[in-house]
């Protein structure tokens, strides 16, 4: 998977617990366990909210122009994760568990990375216009 960073250290650390996260949920498929991948799938989609919360929060306080689609990619994310997440509870978990990671690997998670560095961009061009230190 591509992973770039956006610079913005909050960010970063977000998007790099939301990848932890989902390296735990692979071993648990790989040992069968899927209490506990349920679990993680569940602990992913708080960890995704709070981190969405915390952009949507930047992005209004710097009254970023496009956080309206960028906001809507969010829900768009999370509602998939909790639909994974039932599906979990049926017999084919470990397809719904490997779907929901490939999803968030391959898929909408590069989309939603690259909001962010929109997002980081445009603070950046905000503090060079502004003098504002880093
Ligand atoms: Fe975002
Ligand atoms: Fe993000």
């Amino acid at each position: 998977m591509k992973m770039f960073r956006t610079g913005l250290k909050s960010m970063d650390d977000g998007h790099m617990m939301v990848l932890r996260v989902l390296e735990e949920i692979s071993r648990d498929i790989a040992v069968s366990d899927r209490d506990e991948a349920r679990r993680k799938a569940l602990l992913l989609a708080r960890c995704l909210y709070a981190h969405f919360q915390d952009e949507e929060e930047l992005m209004m306080s710097f009254f970023y122009p496009r956080a309206g689609t960028h906001i809507e990619n969010h829900n768009a994310a999370l509602t998939s994760v909790f639909a994974f997440v039932d599906a979990m509870e049926s017999e084919a978990w470990t397809a719904a568990a490997e779907n929901m990671i490939r999803e968030l690997k391959t898929g909408f998670f590069d989309g939603l990375l690259r909001d962010d560095v929109e997002v980081a961009r445009y603070m950046g061009g905000l503090r060079e216009t502004s003098g504002m230190a880093a």
